[in-house]
């Protein structure tokens, strides 16, 4: 579970800082996405680095879920009996709805595939020109997809502070002392991400990107 989140994060990180790159302009943005197809070249052939990414990100979020599902079932089987009396409260929020979060972020993420990699369901859907994909999807008109995206985002932060805080745990964390510091670790890259996420959308429904 730590290990695949773990790379899953790194994603993440890389891929918002591409996006960032939509603050310096359309053809900085446009070379950036030509750039990840080059990448690898001339050691590997055009575009196999993006397909190796690919797998390597399918093969992660598939064993993701499968130690998910593992680990849920040990727990089960670890107490068959169900509890007379469920206190309603457990944890933090960001733990109690790991599962549906994890659901919805797969929601996501094909729709987003859809949206701004294959441009099935995006206005404009040119695969040449991303900068013109993104500005026409968060386009004031269409802010129900800006919203979308803000909520499925949101629901990323929360997945993300209580999965680094237990990735931490897992990787050996144990004081409370530690316990503090990894909460305060997880907080802070969940903000960072979700910040550095939704400043693109907003900056196009506010026009500061156009
Ligand atoms: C508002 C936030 C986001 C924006 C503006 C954005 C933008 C983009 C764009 C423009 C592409 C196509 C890149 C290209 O064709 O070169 C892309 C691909 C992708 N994005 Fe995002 N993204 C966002 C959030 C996310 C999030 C939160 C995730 C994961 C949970 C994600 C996962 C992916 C994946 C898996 C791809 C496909 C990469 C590939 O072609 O192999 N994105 N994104």
């Amino acid at each position: 579970m730590a290990g695949t989140g773990i790379l899953l994060v790194l994603f993440l990180f890389a891929h918002m800082a591409g996006n960032l790159k939509i603050f310096v302009g359309a053809e900085a943005f446009d070379h950036y996405a030509h750039w990840l197809r080059d990448l690898g070249t001339p050691l590997l052939p055009h575009t196999w680095y993006l397909w190796l990414q690919r797998g390597g990100l399918t093969a992660a979020v598939l064993a993701h879920i499968f130690a998910a599902v593992v680990l849920a079932r040990r727990a089960r089987a670890a107490r068959p009996v169900r509890y007379a009396h469920r206190p309603r409260v457990q944890g933090s929020y960001a733990a109690r709805t790991m599962r549906w979060g994890g659901v919805i972020i797969l929601l996501f993420v094909v729709f987003h595939i859809l949206d701004l990699t294959t441009g099935t369901v995006n206005p404009v859907g040119d695969r040449q020109h991303p900068y013109a994909n993104v500005v026409a999807d968060f386009a004031p008109g269409r802010w129900y997809v800006t919203l979308f995206y803000a909520l499925a985002i949101v629901a990323i932060g929360f997945h993300l502070r209580h999965g680094i805080f237990s990735a931490l745990r897992t990787l050996g964390q144990q004081s409370p002392r530690g316990e503090r510091t990894a909460r305060a670790v997880a907080l802070v890259l969940s903000l960072v991400l979700v910040v550095g996420y939704l400043s693109v959308p907003f900056a196009v429904l506010t026009g500061l990107v156009s």
